[in-house]
């Protein structure tokens, strides 16, 4: 059997790893773009570990418009494009807005443009839970309005979802699925891909890892005088090998024939304070976290989780991996990469 090809932008980093092992092991054929801005080539060796197969590379940038040109002409048989590559630092694009409008939205127009013009028919996004800014009321679904962002990044997400909207309007033979991640955390179980953070992690679950590992000294705990039941931030942490299913799921979706714009949620459903992370962390490891309470990180929401059911009810997916695991797994790549360094 031919095998169905798909294009993955931004395919050697987090997300766009998990997910082509899980494309490959779905039996598509997966060809990654990616400028290597936020990742390296180490990613595509884990996924031929995982997998026996290596997807096809290309290093290309996608704000090139002409090799986005020369990249779809080669690969104008692909079915469909998983667009993650962005940035997705929130604090550096308050300091370089242009920058993000530029990569992440500059990138996306071209990704359109090339899709209308080799008439390949289905897009699944990364979007982000970002979009809800703070909600009203909890828990979100995709019909809970969404509220201004709060940073540069944020509004990337925002305009994308519109840019694709308004372009899936005007060519009636493309049709696209939004993914609105919560928060993705964890590795593949194999440890051979997960998170590489540049510098110091803006995120929670590879600053917990680090300060598990002794790279960082103390784990800082943003407030705990928040309207929730212990104080503690809220989130929907949900493990990155599910989250690279519903990818498929989605995928498969839009080739059953869904038209238009589609949006999932892609969370769990179950919101996690900090500090109940912190504890289930140090359970399912052993190692106890370093950490001491300051004052609340600026622009950081109360509390935020998922409902989940639409992509349960219509795509067949809900995340299964039980937190123990995917913080297990959160630790074992950890600690490869500590000992790699
Ligand atoms: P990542 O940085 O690990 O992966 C992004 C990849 O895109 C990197 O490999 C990077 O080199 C590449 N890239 C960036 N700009 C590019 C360009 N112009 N041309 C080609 N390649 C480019 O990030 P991730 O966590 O895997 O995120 C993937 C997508 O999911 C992003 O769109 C991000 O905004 C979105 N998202 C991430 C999260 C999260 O918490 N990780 C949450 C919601 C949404
Ligand atoms: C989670 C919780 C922090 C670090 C961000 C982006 C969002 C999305 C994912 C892409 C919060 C607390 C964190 C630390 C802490 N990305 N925390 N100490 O803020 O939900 O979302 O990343 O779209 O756009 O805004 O995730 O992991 O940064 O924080 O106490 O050192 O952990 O205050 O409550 P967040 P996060």
């Amino acid at each position: 059997m031919v095998q169905q090809k798909i294009i993955v932008t931004g395919g050697a980093g987090y997300i766009g790893s998990h997910t082509t092992v899980a494309l490959q092991n779905a039996g598509y054929r997966v060809v990654i773009l990616d400028n290597l801005s936020n990742s390296d080539k180490d990613s595509m060796d884990g996924i031929v570990r995982i997998t026996g197969v290596r997807p096809e590379f290309e290093h290309i940038d996608c704000t090139d418009r002409t090799a986005m040109h020369r990249i779809f002409e080669r690969h104008r048989d692909a079915i469909g494009v998983i667009h993650f590559a962005a940035l997705k630092a929130v604090g550096e694009s308050v300091e370089k807005p242009l920058l993000y409008y530029r990569n992440n939205l500059g990138g996306l127009m071209n990704v359109l443009d090339m899709m209308t013009e080799f008439k390949i028919p289905y897009l699944v996004f990364s979007s982000s839970a970002t979009v809800y800014g703070v909600p009203d009321k909890l828990p979100v679904t995709e019909d809970t309005p969404l509220q201004p962002a709060t940073s540069p990044y944020g509004q990337t997400k925002v305009m994308g979802e519109n840019i694709i909207a308004d372009t899936v309007v005007a060519n009636s033979g493309l049709s696209a699925t939004l993914l609105r991640y919560f928060n993705p955390i964890g590795a593949h179980p194999s440890g051979e891909i997960g998170e590489r953070p540049n510098g110091v992690p803006n995120n929670l679950m590879p600053y917990i890892c680090q300060a598990a590992a002794g790279v960082r000294e103390c784990l800082c705990v943003f407030g705990d005088d928040y309207d929730t039941p212990d104080g503690f931030c809220i989130r929907d942490y949900i493990d990155i090998n599910d989250l690279a299913n519903a990818h498929v799921a989605a995928m498969r979706h839009l080739q059953s024939g869904a038209t238009g714009v589609n949006v999932f949620n892609l969370g769990t459903g179950c919101g996690q304070s900090v500090m109940q992370l912190i504890r289930a962390f140090e359970k399912a490891t052993g190692v106890t976290i370093p950490h001491k309470i300051t004052s609340r990180r600026a622009g950081d929401v109360p509390a935020i989780y998922a409902n989940a059911c639409r992509a349960e009810q219509i795509l067949g997916w809900r995340a299964v991996v039980p937190l123990h695991e995917t913080l297990a797994s959160a630790w074992r790549w950890q600690q490869k990469i500590t000992k790699s360094k």
